[in-house]
């Protein structure tokens, strides 16, 4: 944990360099520089006397409401338990009277590292988790980020790859650049390439101005270009031309434009698959591919499910202040780990979100706060959709009944592995060709 201190009371310094004992990060900060210095989780140790310039007492207030830091205000020992009052009034979640003893200095700290987890999760470019999976991935993307070489990002929906496109401009050269964000899955196709290398006055009808592409306005920069996979053939090549010789030219432009733009690029489809079916161009998959991150799904790390889980209630957004400080019971915790999370992160943020305003003013977090699909577990969305009729020994054809059990056993499969084809086809040793066929055979897209 960060603890920012700001203020005189040198005696704290010392018990703070005691207290940190390599966990903790200690800075010191003037009171006036206060604003903006904090982050999400941080602890703010403030001095605060009675006749205190307010601007200052504002500045802190407002900077613990913007990143949901704890305050602690230290005191003068004479300072009346109305003074007090009032800043616990203002917002403080501690005031300690300086000097004070070590217990008493450690014992109001404690607090504020409470052991149920929302202290110890690794935290990186917004990307928590403690799975080696992870430990790898903010590694790798350290280690990437300084090249100017394209970078695939592949994951299920909601692993976290515009998190991690995002990581790669951050750990940049770029990082005070533009980080333009496009997403071809919301554009029209037609519209893609003007979109990506603009236009040129009068090129067609309605061009009245010159336009801009985001390469032009991403220059500098990084342009992460998301769900790429939706990309038509014709825009890909363009595209591919520009990544090599870093230009173009604008619809219905006579002169090339040189830029200088990181591409990351992100989907969420197979796009090996989609090369095989050629509506993805091999030339440009293995362009952007040379570096690949391929971000798990989380039930592939569920290690990550706790430590996301308390890190989204402590950081939740709902309601911060309430949220802090409930728990989630071991009972719900169990649900939230045993459950196959399809949607992945963004479906567990939800979740968590979600049971904050279900469970009120209570403190613990019950799996009746979850929604009920999460708990009726082993009732698979297949088992629920379809019931198969019971096996009565009157069965008379053998074909229909066959295919009946291998139609369960497929979605069965499919659905514990996240509807992952490749995954399912590896788990239950049959070729991804095959399981494609059965997949349509029995309908079970
Ligand atoms: N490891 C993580 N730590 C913290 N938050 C995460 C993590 N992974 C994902 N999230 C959060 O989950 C949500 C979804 O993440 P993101 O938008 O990056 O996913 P995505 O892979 O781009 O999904 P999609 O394919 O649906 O666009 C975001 O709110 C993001 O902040
Ligand atoms: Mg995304």
């Amino acid at each position: 944990m960060r603890i920012i201190k700001s203020g005189n009371f040198y005696s704290v310094d010392a018990f703070l360099s005691d207290f940190s004992g390599g966990e903790h990060d200690v800075q010191k900060i003037n009171p006036a520089a206060i604003f903006g210095s904090a982050e999400y989780g941080d602890l703010i140790l403030y001095e605060a006397t009675p006749g205190d310039d307010d601007g200052n007492m504002e500045s802190v207030i407002r900077e613990k409401e913007r990143v949901g830091a704890r305050l602690v205000f230290m005191v003068p020992a004479e300072s009346n338990e109305e003074y007090i009052t009032s800043l616990e009034r203002l917002g403080a979640d501690e005031v300690i009277k300086m000097p004070c003893e070590y217990e008493t200095f450690s014992a109001a700290l404690k607090k504020f590292t409470p052991v149920a987890g929302h202290t110890g999760a690794r935290e990186e470019f917004g990307i928590v988790g403690n799975s080696p999976q992870l430990d790898f991935i903010r590694n790798f993307i350290k280690k990437v980020a300084k090249s100017n070489i394209p970078v695939l990002i592949e994951g299920e929906s909601g692993t976290g790859k515009e998190l991690a496109a995002y990581g790669v401009h951050k750990a940049s050269l770029r990082s005070d650049q533009p980080f333009i964000p496009v997403n071809c899955g919301a554009i029209p196709k037609e519209l893609l390439e003007n979109e990506f290398f603009g236009h040129e006055k009068g090129s067609f009808t309605g061009a009245i101005n010159d336009k801009k592409g985001l390469f032009e306005i991403a220059d500098k920069g990084t342009l992460f270009i998301d769900e790429i996979g939706e990309m038509d053939p014709s825009a890909q090549v363009k595209l591919l031309r520009a990544l090599e010789t870093g230009k173009f030219m604008r619809i219905g432009g006579a002169r090339e434009i040189k830029v200088d733009v990181r591409i990351v690029a992100a989907t969420n489809r197979d796009v090996k698959e989609e090369m095989k079916a050629g509506r993805f161009r091999k030339d440009l998959f293995y362009r952007l591919s040379s570096i690949l991150i391929k971000l798990p799904a989380l039930r592939d790390r569920r290690e990550d499910i706790p430590v996301l889980a308390e890190y989204f209630l402590s950081h939740s957004r709902v309601n911060p202040e309430e949220a802090f400080h409930k728990k989630i019971s071991k009972e719900a915790m169990e649900v939230l780990s045993s459950y196959n999370w399809p949607g992945n992160v963004r479906e567990l943020l939800n979740v968590i979100e979600r049971s904050v305003v279900l469970s009120e003013k209570r403190i613990v977090i019950t799996k009746g706060d979850f929604p009920t699909h999460l708990t009726d577990a082993g009732e698979t969305q297949y088992d629920a959709e379809e019931k198969y009729p019971e096996i009565t020994g009157q069965e008379t054809k053998h074909g229909p009944f066959m295919a009946m059990m291998e139609k369960r056993f497929i979605a069965s499969a499919l659905k514990y592995n996240g509807m992952d084809k490749t995954k399912t086809a590896a788990a239950i040793g049959i070729s991804i060709a095959n399981l494609y066929r059965k997949i349509r055979k029995y309908n079970l897209e």
